[in-house]
């Protein structure tokens, strides 16, 4: 893949102020700000249903916020129509008009804004190139494949050249190795072209590999934004941890844990940092202990013994159920099987986290 022959870099800041947008008694969108640098992936992370797809929309025009402001490259956008928006969406869907073929769908978007046949046929073989489908160009898209439909979903969107590319879920569809590679050549375009991207998952490696900053969210609210290993390493509330990560949340008095993590030989926390971990308390009105799944590792030296409850191999790593002291703790292992039964086992790092369940 090329860069952008005119070698311009198209890209603009997007913010959101104070932004709402509830249908009827759903509050789909609780009081969003977000200020998204140009030029930079931004990702916005959530289960189901918690409003990624209405912050997009109304990023893009197709929905109005009922209150609050989108600016695009410091200009104020909230009562601009989708069409004179400097956008472009690539849907899960892909959206394409199956009654048309590659190019009229590449172009679709040039022709509504009036560019002549010329131009437009360029356009689109640049825009198809970068996602090197360019042979495709007279084929009919019902003869393509999931992987093809959606790299000529992203070629339309990039022939209009926007200054602001927003992905809804593109890659949902595809299989998981497919879902990779267009992963990271999406993310090396992106890098490449220097369009600010905007794109919206609930699969948090995605995520994680792609984004500069990334926010979660919940309930039509950002509960975090930060950088990748931030967000992952600092989660500030049992909801991120969890999400992020699948940590486990302990409750009560947590002084027994705590204490013997910092006993573990294999303490990731060094010097003056575990010392902060000996003098912390073992218990913290509102707040849940948070001790990831890859933290909680199986040793037959180990400081705990508990017992194996159960197991599941999931190819690069195991999933444990360790019960110990009336608590479950996940652990995330790699190395042969175990036997069910006593296991002995570290507790190498841990959190405290806002208790929002
Ligand atoms: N057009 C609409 N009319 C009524 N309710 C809507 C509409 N669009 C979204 N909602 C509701 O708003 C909430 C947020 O929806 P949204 O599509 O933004 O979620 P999402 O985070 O994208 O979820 P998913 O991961 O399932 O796509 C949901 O409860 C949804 O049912
Ligand atoms: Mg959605």
């Amino acid at each position: 893949m090329n860069v952008d022959p005119s070698g311009e870099i198209q890209s603009a800041s997007v913010v959101l102020r104070g932004v709402s947008r509830a249908f009827h008694d759903v509050k789909a969108v609780r009081d969003v700000s977000l200020h998204i640098e140009a030029g930079s992936f931004f990702s916005l992370l959530g289960p189901s249903g918690c409003g990624k797809s209405t912050t997009l929309r109304m990023i893009a025009g197709f929905e109005h916020p009922d209150t609050g402001t989108i600016s695009i490259g410091g200009v104020d956008v909230t009562n601009v129509p989708p069409q004179k928006r400097p956008t472009a969406m690539v849907f899960q869907n892909y959206a394409l008009f199956p009654h048309m073929t590659v190019a009229q769908n590449v172009e679709y978007g040039l022709a509504v804004k009036g560019m002549n046949a010329g131009d437009r046929k360029k356009r689109a073989l640049e825009a198809l190139d970068r996602v090197e489908m360019a042979s495709l160009y007279e084929k009919s898209v019902t003869e393509l494949s999931g992987g093809q439909q959606q790299r000529i979903a992203l070629a339309r969107a990039l022939a209009t050249q926007p200054d602001v590319l927003l992905f809804d879920e593109p890659l949902s569809n595809l299989d998981a190795e497919l879902r990779e590679q267009t992963r990271l050549e999406l993310k090396r375009m992106q890098k490449e072209l220097g369009t600010t991207s905007i794109y919206v998952t609930h699969d948090q490696e995605e995520a994680l590999a792609l984004s500069d900053r990334m926010a979660i969210m919940k309930d039509g609210r950002i509960v975090q934004t930060g950088a990748p290993r931030d967000v992952y390493y600092n989660p500030a509330s049992a909801f991120s941890a969890r999400f992020l990560g699948g940590s486990n949340l302990i409750e009560g008095d947590c002084a027994e844990l705590l204490a013997g993590e910092s006993h573990a030989e294999k303490s990731r926390s060094a010097g003056s940092q575990a010392e902060e971990r000996h003098s912390e308390r073992s218990h913290i009105e509102g707040m849940v202990l948070a001790v990831r799944a890859e933290d909680v590792q199986p040793d037959p030296d180990g400081t705990f013994e508990g017992e194996l409850v159960f197991q599941q191999f999931l190819g690069r790593s195991s999933e444990l159920l360790i019960q110990w002291k009336g608590i479950q703790l996940k652990s995330s292992a790699r190395g042969e099987a175990l036997q069910n039964g006593p296991i002995r086992f570290n507790v190498v790092g841990s959190s405290w986290v806002t208790d929002d369940r």
